[in-house]
C-alpha cells in the first residue's frame, strides 16, 4: 500500500472515531488543515522536478478528495444520528387518549334545589326569587325583630356600604325578607281586582287567591366552620290564607320530608322555640328510622304561624289573613341525603368531590 492510501485510510479511521460535530473539526484538522498531512505533503511537492511534480501532485489530489469525500460523509452521518435522537426524545405517543372536556353536571346543592321545588312545585307552591343585598327593612324590620336583637350586630350580619333607610345595605342573613317582598306584590296585583275589603289602617282584607310560594336562594352570615359557611342557602317558605293551620304545615313538611328523603317511615318532631316573626314558633326535627342516622334527631328547618305584624306589614289584615312560614338550609339537607359530614366541601370546588354526585 502506497503512503498516501495510508494517509486517507488513517483520515477515514480519525473520523468514523469522532462521535460529536466538534471531534469531526479536530480530525479534519489533522489532515485537511494549515498544518494538516495533506498540505504538508503538498508543500513537499516543491522539492520536486517538474515531471516528477505533476504525477505527484495529481495522486495527492485524489487523496485530499477521498478524505473530503469521508468527512462529508461522515458529517452527514453525525447530522442524522443527531436529528434521529431529537425525533427520540420529542417523540409524540399518538396512541395516548386525549385530554377530554368531561360532561358537566350540576353541583349537588343546585340538585337538593331543583328537588325542593319540583316536591313543592306538585304541592301548588310557586318558586320566587329575590335580591341577596337587603334593606334593614325587608331583612329584620319587617321580620318584627327588635333594634337590640343580637342577629343585627355586626358579628352576624356582613354590612355593606351606604344604605339608608330604604337603601340596600346587607347581605341578606336569611331567605325571610322574601315572605314580605312576596306577599306585598301578591297583595298589590290582587287589591287591584277585589271588589272589595280595606280596612281603615289601609290593610287589605278583600278575598285574593292564597299565597302559597317557596324562596330558595344564597345568604350570607358571619360565621365559618365544618359545617358554617359564610355563604348558604336557605329555602323560605309561605302559605297564607283566611284557613291555614298549623295542621297544614304539619301536614306539608312531613309530606316534603318523606318525599325528598324517599323515607316513609321517616319521623318529624316539632320543638317549640322562637323566632320573632312567628308565633307561635317551632323547629323542626326529623329521625329516620333505618341507615347510618337511624335514631338521631337532626333539625332541618325552623317554621312557625306567622305573626300578626309581620302579616300587617305584608299590607294584609292579620284579623283576616293567617298562615305560616319555614324556613330550611339546602346544604344541610344534601349533606344528610349524601352523608357528606364537611359543608365546605361544597364550596371549595375540587371536580373530584363533585363529579360523585352525577
Ligand atoms: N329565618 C330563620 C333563620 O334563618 C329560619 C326561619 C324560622 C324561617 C322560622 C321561617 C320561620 O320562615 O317561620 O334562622
Amino acid at each position: 500500500m502506497n503512503e498516501l492510501n495510508v494517509v486517507v485510510d488513517a483520515a477515514k479511521a480519525a473520523f468514523e472515531r469522532a462521535i460529536t460535530p466538534a471531534d469531526l473539526e479536530n480530525a479534519k484538522a489533522l489532515f485537511l488543515g494549515k498544518s494538516g498531512r495533506i498540505t504538508e505533503l503538498m508543500k513537499g511537492l516543491a522539492a520536486l522536478a517538474v515531471d516528477e511534480k505533476k504525477a505527484r501532485g495529481a495522486a495527492i489530489n485524489l487523496a485530499k478528495q477521498a478524505i473530503e469525500g469521508a468527512l462529508n460523509s461522515r458529517r452527514q452521518a453525525l447530522a442524522d444520528i443527531e436529528l434521529q435522537t431529537q425525533l427520540q426524545a420529542e417523540a409524540l405517543d399518538v396512541t395516548l387518549p386525549g385530554r377530554q372536556r368531561g360532561p358537566g353536571g350540576l353541583h349537588p346543592v343546585s340538585l337538593t334545589l331543583e328537588r325542593i321545588e319540583a316536591i313543592f312545585g306538585s304541592m301548588g307552591f310557586s318558586v320566587a326569587q329575590g335580591p341577596e343585598i337587603e334593606t334593614d327593612w325587608f331583612n329584620f324590620t319587617a321580620l318584627n325583630t327588635p333594634e337590640d336583637h343580637p342577629a343585627r350586630s355586626m358579628h352576624d350580619t356582613f354590612y355593606v356600604e351606604g344604605g339608608s333607610a330604604t337603601a340596600p345595605n346587607l347581605l341578606r342573613t336569611h331567605t325571610s325578607p322574601m315572605q314580605i317582598r312576596h306577599a306585598v306584590q301578591h297583595v298589590k296585583k290582587h287589591r287591584a281586582t277585589a271588589a272589595a275589603g280595606q280596612s281603615g289602617d289601609g290593610l287589605f282584607s278583600g278575598s285574593m287567591p292564597e299565597i302559597r310560594v317557596i324562596a330558595p336562594g344564597r345568604t350570607y352570615r358571619v360565621d365559618s366552620d365544618a359545617t358554617h359557611s359564610p355563604m348558604f342557602h336557605q329555602c323560605e317558605g309561605l302559605w297564607i290564607g283566611e284557613n291555614v293551620s298549623f295542621k297544614d304545615l304539619k301536614y306539608v313538611f312531613t309530606d316534603f320530608c318523606r318525599t325528598f328523603f324517599e323515607s316513609d317511615d321517616l319521623v318529624l318532631r316539632f320543638r317549640p322555640s322562637f323566632f320573632p316573626f312567628t308565633e307561635p314558633s317551632a323547629e323542626i326535627d326529623i329521625q329516620f328510622q333505618s341507615g347510618p342516622l337511624s335514631g338521631r334527631w337532626l333539625e332541618v328547618a325552623g317554621s312557625g304561624q306567622v305573626h300578626p305584624n309581620v302579616v300587617s306589614n305584608m299590607g294584609l289584615d292579620p284579623e283576616k289573613f293567617i298562615g305560616f312560614a319555614f324556613g330550611m338550609g339546602p346544604d344541610r339537607l344534601t349533606m344528610l341525603r349524601y352523608g357528606v359530614n364537611d359543608l365546605r366541601l361544597f364550596f371549595d370546588g375540587d371536580i373530584r368531590f363533585l363529579t360523585q354526585f352525577q
